[in-house]
């Protein structure tokens, strides 16, 4: 089906995400040519609006958001194919009208991808009526749905969820949205594992000691907090971004570089991890969180949590993978470690030295978009010391900042493209609840791990210092040299 025109039609343009995200993003592509030569963008929320009152909106926020490319006389060319309909998607008679407008606006754009960027609890009553109005129907021309996080609240709610899409549209047409497989770095990591002969050989239990993963971030949940207090990180961060990592991070390699070959992989590799033990899990939350407007009084929400899983695979048995993330700590980095094990040194007294230390390779999701290989040299002028060197590449410094696109326009022209590869399967979206949900309903049992506090700008609770300490670990951080962690 041609992809040389497209309607994207944005629930919910009132809100954030359109503003600051999408509209940016597509701004962006259509910078860079990349959007179909006949194309619209309609605004659909319950606000009123006149076209060019959207129009100013959205070009106050590229402004902002995309500052380094914004130019006028872009935009004004740009904002010629942005429209806006007022209107309640979650009334069918209200969508009806919605659906007129686009018609009216279509001049032979017959494509159609509807984001839903709206509140969770209306993703089902909207994918409902797009698929009673005929608004998903297929005839010679493409409809597709972007679905953006949260999908579910727990297992049984994704069922659900995933039922109701899968009444109105077929799976193919589906993209649940991630923002994190659109970074770039996130994509990289099946590049770097698969595009080069050096690390694959020895990214297995054989050689990796164990895995860490840091999600950190100095905002605290802000004005987010009605939704935040229900949700917590675990859903916030584990479920989607986090174990997405993991995947890219541990899966095998797929037979094909396409989006089947390589959701099969993720599925496969998410579907070995073992049930994570109870007291294997940190739950903190930031002190003074109780106090923010929109949080229940005693809140139990966690904002930070750490845990450790294990892979019953082939190539993962046996080696330990360390997760965490919170709010309110000392500073934003998402990064993966891994440390290989130590060298055999039977014969080399200067390999049980202590300042000999083990192997690392970090992958810097961000800031500081880049790759840190860690290993040993000998100290110059001494006779068996060795010191911990630094190889790294670096985005910025090989491509130039410029080249790191922001994760939405990735997805968005992917979505228009109709290659769901960076999206997440309708069975993938269950087994990642599937991880979570127990770890969930343990939490609301007298065995769970009490609700620690930690204070802001820390790195988290001690709790998370102690479940590494058990194994003999420390938290590490590859990426941020100065960092005292
Ligand atoms: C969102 C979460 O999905 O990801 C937020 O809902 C979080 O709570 C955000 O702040 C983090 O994204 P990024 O791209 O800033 O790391």
């Amino acid at each position: 089906m041609a992809n040389s025109n497209a309607t994207v039609v944005i629930f919910g343009a009132s809100g954030d995400l359109t503003h600051r995200k999408l509209i940016p993003a597509l701004y962006n592509l259509y910078r860079k040519k990349r959007l179909p030569e006949a194309f619209n963008i309609v605004g659909v929320s319950r606000t009123a609006f006149t076209h060019e009152a959207f129009r100013a909106q959205m070009e106050t926020s590229t402004q902002e958001f995309s500052e380094e490319t914004y130019r006028a006389d872009l935009w004004q060319e740009f904002a010629e194919h942005i429209w806006y309909a007022a209107g309640d998607a979650s009334k069918s008679d209200e969508l009806a009208q919605v659906d007129a407008f686009l018609k009216s606006h279509e001049n032979g754009i017959s494509n159609r991808l509807y984001y839903l960027s709206v509140a969770p609890n209306l993703y089902p009553v909207i994918v409902q009526n797009l698929g009673n109005s005929g608004m998903a129907e297929e005839n010679g021309s493409w409809r597709r749905v972007i679905i953006e996080k949260p999908f579910g609240t727990d297992l049984a709610s994704a069922i659900a969820l995933n039922d109701v899409v899968h009444a109105a549209f077929d799976e193919g047409q589906v993209y649940r949205i991630d923002h994190y497989l659109g970074k770039e770095t996130a994509q990289n990591i099946l590049f770097l594992r698969f595009a080069n002969t050096i690390f694959e050989p020895v990214w297995n239990r054989n050689y990796v000691d164990n895995v860490q993963i840091t999600v950190a971030e100095t905002v605290d949940v802000g004005h987010r907090a009605a939704y935040y207090d229900h949700a917590g990180v675990l859903r916030d961060m584990f479920q989607n971004h986090i174990l997405q990592l993991l995947a890219l991070v541990t899966m095998e390699p797929p037979a094909a570089f396409n989006a089947t070959a390589l959701r099969n992989e993720k599925v496969k590799v998410l579907s070995a991890v073992r049930p994570i033990a109870l007291a294997d899990t940190v739950r903190g939350q930031y002190e003074g969180y109780c106090e923010t407007d929109g949080v229940r009084e005693h809140s139990q929400t966690p904002t930070f949590t750490a845990l450790k899983l294990y892979i019953d695979n082939w190539r993962w048995q046996g080696v330990p993978f360390y997760l965490r993330s919170g709010k309110a700590l000392r500073a934003k980095t998402s990064q993966i470690r891994v440390r290989f094990q130590r060298p055999p040194g039977v014969m080399l007294n200067f390999l049980q030295d202590e300042s000999c230390t083990p192997n690392t390779l970090t992958i810097c999701i961000q800031p500081d978009e880049g790759i840190h290989l860690n290993f040993q040299a000998k100290q110059p002028d001494s006779s068996h010391t060795t010191r911990d060197v630094d190889m790294e590449f670096s985005y910025k410094r090989s491509f130039g900042a410029q080249q790191i696109p922001e994760a939405y326009e990735r997805l968005l022209l992917d979505a228009i493209n109709g290659d769901p590869s960076l999206y997440t399967r309708s069975d993938e979206i269950e087994t990642l609840w599937t991880i979570i949900d127990p770890i969930l309903k343990g939490w609301d049992t007298p065995a769970a791990p009490a609700v620690v506090g930690y204070e802001r700008g820390s790195w988290g609770p001690k709790e998370a210092e102690d479940l590494l300490a058990r194994d003999n670990h420390v938290w590490r951080l590859g990426c941020n040299p100065d960092s005292d962690v």
